[in-house]
């Protein structure tokens, strides 16, 4: 297993994973402290879908997306993951019809509303990604009166990704080294790193995509790089325990190379 360097001491009971076969491969009964990606970022989709199946409108799906967000985050944290990127409404989703947009602002705020009191409680750290600045005064507010409660708590930081695109964040990145007169022989990898919303965060290291379609649709672009993707078939509503146990499993079984060789094999 060549995720991180580091320890493979056993993790304390609470935090084993019960590791599911997976393609027929028995993969270890508990994953070690190594083997757990330190950021996961979450692309939650198949909402509609869900809400589709049971004769439901897109917002009752997105609404039943919402009541999942706090076990979801439970689960990781349990599990020894420290930061979880929620990617809950991008750039392009305002293609949408207009009730269903107006739903779900009005859902982001409810959200915040019900959540961010019980994930204080619980140590989170809350962060925003995305384009704020779009958003109405009220929801605005909401969102720095939360990030300014739990700013000071480390069990595990959650960034939200609402009205976030990849490629506008790229954008503002550039207008804003060009506003800081940044030159341009000072421009590395670095220096775009810390320009991103992203700047405070490590990069993903394993991104999950629920709901069963398999593409990025405009998610941490440059972050990604060297991420590991799992695809589930699970709509995010349904998106349980089991779940993260067998995305982190699949984790936990890639070697990950960042253009180099496996350790193994030197
Ligand atoms: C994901 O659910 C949430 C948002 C994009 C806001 P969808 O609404 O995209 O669900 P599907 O893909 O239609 O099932
Ligand atoms: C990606 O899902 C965005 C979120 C989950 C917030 P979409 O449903 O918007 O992606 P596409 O349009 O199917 O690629
Ligand atoms: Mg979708």
């Amino acid at each position: 297993m060549s995720n991180r360097s580091g320890s493979t001491i056993t993790l304390p009971a609470s935090h084993a994973v019960i590791a599911p076969a997976i393609n027929g491969v028995h993969v270890a009964e508990s994953l070690t402290e190594a083997q757990i990606p330190e950021h996961v970022a979450v692309i939650m989709d198949g909402n509609g879908r869900w809400a589709a199946q049971r004769g439901l409108r897109p917002t009752d799906g997105h609404r039943a997306g919402t009541e999942n967000i706090r076990a979801a985050i439970e689960s990781f944290a349990e599990r020894g993951v420290r930061c979880l990127t929620l990617f809950a409404f991008s750039t392009e989703n305002w293609k949408r019809p207009r009730p269903e947009v107006r739903g779900l602002m009005r859902i982001l705020s409810s959200t915040i509303d019900r959540e961010v009191k019980p994930l204080h409680e619980a140590g989170v750290k809350l962060r925003y990604i995305g384009q704020i600045d779009a958003l109405n005064a009220s929801l605005r507010r909401k969102i720095d009166a939360a990030i300014e409660l739990t700013q000071h708590n480390n069990r595990m930081t959650v960034c939200v990704a609402f009205n976030y695109g990849a490629r506008a964040e790229l954008v503002d990145a550039v207008r804003r080294m060009v506003a800081d007169g940044v030159p341009s022989d000072d421009i590395t990898e670095r220096t775009i790193s810390d320009y991103l919303y992203t700047c405070e965060l490590p990069d993903p290291d394993l991104i999950i995509r629920t709901g069963g379609d398999q593409r990025i649709s405009n998610f941490l672009l440059w972050q990604a790089a060297y991420a590991e993707y799992v695809f589930s078939d699970t709509y995010w509503p349904d998106f349980g325990e089991r779940d993260v146990d067998q995305a982190l499993a699949e984790y936990a079984n890639r070697t990950r190379n960042f253009g180099g060789r496996p350790a193994h094999a030197e």
